[in-house]
């Protein structure tokens, strides 16, 4: 069966109509507003979508680590079927690297300057109790070496600011594959990495999906890994999902404007020398209530309709939904499965 179509009775993950604002001085910004997607077991889900998005805040949410004043306001995080917002403190930092790990976008901010990496890579090894004794040096190291990291035994010695960001990024990988969790929240994961470490990595990640069915929420801007790597994605924009289903669907067939545009925006090798199209205008700040569809100021096709009615996600084809009322035939009304 197509892995994009496969439902177990109880997804590993399930988000539904998750919320999230940052009260700022210039008003209520709603960083996620209305997100539903499910990864099964031995998944890798893509997140796609421009700067600014929400996907970073929605990784976050799911470990209820939304730095404050903002806050998670609706929805539900179901983790094997139990809502992970009824769970109290001490049972959400078991949550964290043990049943869900994150591989955090900034490394420097997720590291402590304080502690050497050895001393922070073993405490979480002793806290999730994966290893002890000589064994923790061991499987650090083992796992330095699997991404690339030189002379991993002097490494553990080193303070977070003694290392390069790309040797950072790769340090926070280790922290977040060290503990064996069964979903990896992996939020821009290569991002300051060179091209051949790059896929040294994604390898890695694809690896450990494949031998210890590893569930990996991958945040990217990289359509072309998407492409490679993930059963099925959703793209988002302006803390929405516009477009989400199977890869091979959403990719071979885009039908929201805005995935059509970040399509038309990869570098086509058979256009090599020419520029790119790019999607006009950029993501702006979701402070205000927005009465129609999000993107219609940036849309070609945008109508009057577009600008007064919320589009909601309905089915386009097979195991592919998309929220544009090019497709939707009573605009406002048809509602899809999430
Ligand atoms: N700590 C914060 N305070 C205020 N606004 C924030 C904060 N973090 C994120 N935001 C806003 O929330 C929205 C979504 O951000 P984010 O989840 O980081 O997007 P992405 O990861 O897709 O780039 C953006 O408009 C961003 O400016
Ligand atoms: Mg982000």
């Amino acid at each position: 069966m197509d892995a994009g179509t496969c439902t177990s009775a109880v997804p590993l993950l399930e988000v539904d109509d998750l919320r999230v604002v940052f009260p700022t001085p210039r008003g209520m910004v709603k960083a996620v507003w209305g997100v539903s997607f499910q990864i099964q077991k031995g998944h890798m889900y893509g997140i796609v979508g421009e700067s600014g998005c929400g996907k970073t805040a929605t990784g976050r949410a799911i470990l209820r680590l939304i730095p404050p004043p903002g806050k998670i306001v609706g929805g539900r995080i179901l983790f094997r079927g139990e809502n992970l917002m009824e769970k109290s403190e001490e049972e959400m930092r078991r949550v964290r690297g043990r049943s869900i790990s994150m591989i955090f976008q900034d490394p420097a901010a997720a590291l402590n300057p304080l502690f050497t990496i050895g001393q922070q890579i073993t405490a979480i090894m002793k806290r999730h109790k994966v290893a002890h004794g000589e064994a923790l040096r061991q499987r650090a190291e083992q796992l330095f070496e699997e991404l690339g990291l030189p002379h991993s035994r002097d490494l553990l010695e080193c303070y977070p600011h003694q290392l390069s960001g790309g040797m950072q990024q790769r340090v926070m990988i280790a922290m977040a594959l060290c503990v064996e969790s069964d979903l990896l929240i992996a939020d821009e994961p290569t991002s300051c990495l060179d091209v051949t470490i790059q896929s040294q990595i994604l390898d890695l990640l694809v690896r450990l999906q494949k031998q210890r069915g590893l569930a990996i929420m991958l945040i990217t801007h990289d359509l072309g890994v998407v492409a490679e790597t993930c059963e099925r994605v959703a793209v988002f924009y302006l803390g929405r999902i516009v477009e989400q289903g199977a890869v091979s669907e959403v990719f071979r067939h885009p039908r929201h404007p805005y995935t059509q545009g970040l399509l038309a925006a990869l570098p086509d090798p058979q256009r090599w020398g020419s520029p790119l199209k790019m999607i006009p205008g950029s993501v702006p700040t979701p402070l205000e209530a927005i009465p129609g569809c999000a993107f219609a100021p940036r849309c070609e096709f945008a109508t009057d309709t577009c600008g007064n009615v919320e589009p909601q996600l309905v089915s386009v084809g097979d195991d592919h939904l998309a929220a544009c009322f090019l497709y939707a035939a009573d605009p406002g009304k048809g509602r899809g499965r999430a």
